[in-house]
């Protein structure tokens, strides 16, 4: 018995030891600074590019749905643009991840960040000060020429001072930002342009690298994001819906959908009133740019998913 004890001291002193040391990793690795480089993006004064950006932000892109806390799905729905003062709180199993104020306030804002800094943010996954962003956002692969005028449009806004604090993370979100968290960069080259029109090299891009239909619509580790499924076989819960199949098998929820039925069921908007899906966003797309995503989910792989 006396020895036995004495076994368990010395297992509770290396476990403490052990514990130790790992949390002073924890500790240190949280403030990691990847270095990643600046895209030579440049903002444009010129109203077309504006405009442009303009449509991408609010329409595909939806990035007031995230970027906004008041309500923004009741003002998108009113055809409203919402300013983008970010403030909205992702609660995610490691803590709270808040969406950035992206007006050009100097203080609370990006009003002090260069235009290759909100490039470089979107495009590689970091922060100003170099450390890893929580993988929300589909855009690193978005062409240059996309990726200017929506920055073009980010600093036409009327600066907006709202405050957003921090990101709060619990003891498991230590560990995972420490050990699982990195930058995400692009895969392979980056377009400097994409042909505007309606196939499905277009709808591919819209997809995959503006509109994120295959960030909800494929299954993922909510841990640290990580796409574990097929790609838009759906099956993935969020807030209590699980996403449908958008292959071309006979057992997805589009498979007998023609162009026309998803072009309207897209002009229809929400009909969930709590569906996570950006439909008032969406709604705005134009019909060739639905056209576009249409065709290509006829050419992803068909697969089996969870539900139709
Ligand atoms: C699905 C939600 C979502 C969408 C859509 C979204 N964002 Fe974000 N964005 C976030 C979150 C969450 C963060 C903060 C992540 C973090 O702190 O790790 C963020 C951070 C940012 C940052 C970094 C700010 C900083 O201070 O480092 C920029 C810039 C940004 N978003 C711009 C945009 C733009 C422009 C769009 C649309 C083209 C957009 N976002 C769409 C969720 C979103
Ligand atoms: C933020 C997550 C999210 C994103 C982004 C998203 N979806 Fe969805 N989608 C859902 C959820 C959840 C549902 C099920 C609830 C509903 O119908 O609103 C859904 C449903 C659908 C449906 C079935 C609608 C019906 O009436 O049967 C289609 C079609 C669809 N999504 C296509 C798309 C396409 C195309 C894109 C990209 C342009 C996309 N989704 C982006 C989450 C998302």
């Amino acid at each position: 018995m006396k020895r036995f004890k004495k076994i368990l001291k010395w297992t509770g002193i290396v476990l403490l030891l052990l514990l130790g040391g790992l949390s002073a990793t924890i500790a240190m690795r949280q403030n990691i600074q990847y270095d990643r480089p600046y895209p030579a993006i440049t903002a444009s004064t010129d109203s077309a590019v504006i405009q442009k950006g303009k449509h991408i932000i609010f329409g595909a892109a939806h990035c007031a749905d995230c970027h906004s806390k008041a309500n923004p799905d009741s003002l998108i729905a009113l055809g409203q643009d919402v300013p983008l003062t970010g403030g909205f709180v992702f609660e995610l199993p490691v803590g709270k991840v808040y969406t950035k104020n992206i007006t050009p306030d100097k203080e609370t804002g990006i009003g002090n960040y260069t235009d290759a800094e909100i490039a470089r943010a979107l495009r590689y996954g970091v922060h100003r000060d170099g450390t890893a962003i929580f993988d929300f956002m589909p855009f690193h692969n978005m062409s240059d020429e996309d990726m200017t005028a929506v920055i073009s449009y980010l600093r036409s806004q009327k600066p907006v001072r709202n405050e957003v604090p921090g990101n709060e993370f619990n003891m498991l979100g230590y560990a995972v930002k420490a050990f699982l968290i990195k930058p995400v960069g692009p895969e392979g080259e980056v377009p400097g342009s994409v042909k505007v029109d309606s196939t499905a090299n277009y709808g591919k891009y819209l997809a995959n690298n503006v509109a994120n239909c295959v960030g909800c619509h494929t299954e993922r580790d909510m841990m640290t994001g990580a796409f574990t499924g097929e790609p838009f076989a759906g099956g993935l819960e969020i807030d209590g819906f699980i996403t449908p199949n958008l292959t071309p098998d006979p057992g997805s929820r589009i498979y007998n959908w023609s162009q026309e039925q998803f072009i309207n069921r897209f002009k229809m908007g929400k009909l969930h009133p709590k569906t996570p899906m950006p439909w008032n966003s969406f709604k705005r797309m134009s019909d060739d740019e639905l056209k576009a995503i249409y065709a290509y989910l006829k050419t992803v792989k068909p697969v089996k998913g969870k539900i139709k």
